[in-house]
């Protein structure tokens, strides 16, 4: 069979997870508390149906079968996270020999399956020890983790070459600092920069510790959720509104990780505000000098921008929102199960972005997905048949092709996710597994997405 959509010869064909989001046994193996155990203790209510981070696909104890099921699936690559609190139980001092044979039994079962494991360091589940002398806040936080990276290079960088630092560094400080989605619930936006900052510090730091290490073949980047932002019109007003937007959203992470450095206009608005963050002597040196190998891009949906129709509160707090307003723009295509908009064309206008201003690093889609509530519906024959999922990816893949027609250096596509998983406050509100899972039994079942993806893979393309 020839394919209409060839990908380059060794694509990586994968799906994405996280340590809190799948493995379950949050109390087992000597394993720490994060914010998230803690959260779902003290205010279960918070939680779609009060199921917390204990409910989750049971990886842990599952992760041969589930291993077998990736291979089956035509996976090259897979993507996992580490629990820190898991392997460093206080966040700093011990290590948690437990969850050290645990991870090693996964990486050797991916690589005896020739899965390659694609490794992340923090995703939004900090210790909750560390959260309790401040989190991100804290400049001592930036070093635990960087401390943990290193423990994590040494344990497990003799199999594992692909790193990340962080996934979507941005949602602990949406969540948590501004929007009251994430622990520790707090709505200040000079606390949310300070966190954002310290963020990429610990990053650059974890890429210097790395790049110590000598990891052989190794690469080191971050995960970003860009969202393209798209002005209504061409009016200067919409144009800025659009650019400020991406300011905050996109480029206070994508330039420090990739350029070294901070863009100017954002700096001179904190400047302006009163919010910029404190600084070490060192950071830009540091910052300049670890910029990321490769970029991982989650891409979901984007953010279409007006300017602010009425004028900014000059007295009420500073928030990023001061400078734009969301634009439901008419016509535009939803996904009416999770309610946000499907817009393939964003992944080709990221890649694009990627190719012209940020010196087209190796990067690839590290999450794209559709979530389905109730997805139960689609059941026929005993499996779900979520031919919108299998449009969803396929329309997304057409775009992420013609990028790579065009030159971008686009290197993968994981989904989100491998199986139905726990997601944070919305528990199992939205499924995006290929592999449903039912909570009581854990019984696994493919959805009709997962044998599609599996030709995808097998033949490089469709
Ligand atoms: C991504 C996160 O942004 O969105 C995942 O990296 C999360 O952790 C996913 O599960 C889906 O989110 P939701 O809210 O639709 O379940």
């Amino acid at each position: 069979m020839t394919n209409t959509y060839s990908f380059p010869n060794g694509f990586w064909w994968g799906s994405a997870t996280s340590a809190t989001q799948i493995e379950g046994a949050a109390g087992e193996g000597g394993k720490g508390k994060n914010i998230w155990d803690y959260w779902y203790e003290t205010e279960s209510n918070r939680f779609f149906d009060h199921v917390g981070p204990e409910t989750t696909s049971d990886f842990y104890h599952r992760y041969k079968e589930d291993i077998r099921r990736m291979k089956e699936i035509g996976h090259n690559t897979f993507r996992l996270s580490i629990s820190w609190a898991r392997l460093i139980p206080g966040g700093s001092g011990e290590i948690n020999q437990e969850a050290v044979t645990f991870y090693n039994h996964v990486i050797d079962e991916l690589l005896e399956n020739d899965i390659e494991p694609f490794v992340n360091l923090f995703h939004f589940d900090m210790p909750l020890e560390l959260q309790e002398k401040g989190g991100w806040e804290n400049r001592e936080v930036v070093e635990a983790y960087a401390n943990y990276a290193g423990e994590c290079f040494r344990l497990f960088g003799d199999r594992v070459t692909k790193w990340f630092t962080f996934n979507e560094p941005i949602v602990p400080v949406e969540g948590g600092y501004l929007y009251d989605f994430h622990y520790p619930n707090v709505v200040d936006a000079k606390r949310a920069f300070q966190v954002a900052y310290n963020t990429m510090v610990a990053h650059a730091k974890a890429v210097d510790v790395f790049r110590k290490h000598e990891v052989q073949d190794g690469q080191i980047g971050i995960i970003l959720n860009l969202t393209p932002s798209y002005p209504r019109s061409n009016n200067p007003a919409d144009l800025r509104a659009s650019r400020i937007a991406d300011l905050f959203f996109n480029r206070s992470f994508l330039d420090p990780a990739v350029l070294g450095e901070y863009p100017q206009e954002l700096m001179d608005i904190l400047h302006e505000h009163g919010h910029l963050p404190q600084t070490e002597p060192g950071d830009s040196e540091l910052l300049r000098a670890n910029t990321s190998d490769m970029l991982g891009v989650n891409y979901y949906q984007p953010r279409r921008v007006k300017a602010k129709e009425n004028l900014p509160n000059p007295y009420g707090p500073f928030m990023p929102d001061w400078f734009f307003d969301i634009y439901e723009m008419p016509g535009r295509k939803m996904n009416p199960y999770r309610g946000w908009e499907i817009y393939e064309k964003g992944i080709y206008d990221i890649m694009i972005n990627l190719k012209e201003n940020y010196g087209n690093i190796p990067s690839f889609i590290s999450e794209n997905g559709m979530g389905v509530q109730d997805e139960e519906r689609f059941i026929e024959n005993g499996e779900i048949q979520d031919d919108y999922r299998i449009d969803f990816i396929r329309e997304h893949l057409k775009w992420l092709h013609q990028a790579i027609e065009e030159g971008c250096n686009a290197k993968g596509y994981h989904l989100w996710s491998f199986m139905d998983n726990w997601s944070w406050m919305n528990a199992y509100k939205n499924r995006y597994g290929f592999f449903s899972v039912d909570l009581e039994t854990k019984e696994r079942t493919a959805k009709k997405s997962a044998y599609w993806f599996k030709s995808v893979s097998e033949n490089n393309g469709f």
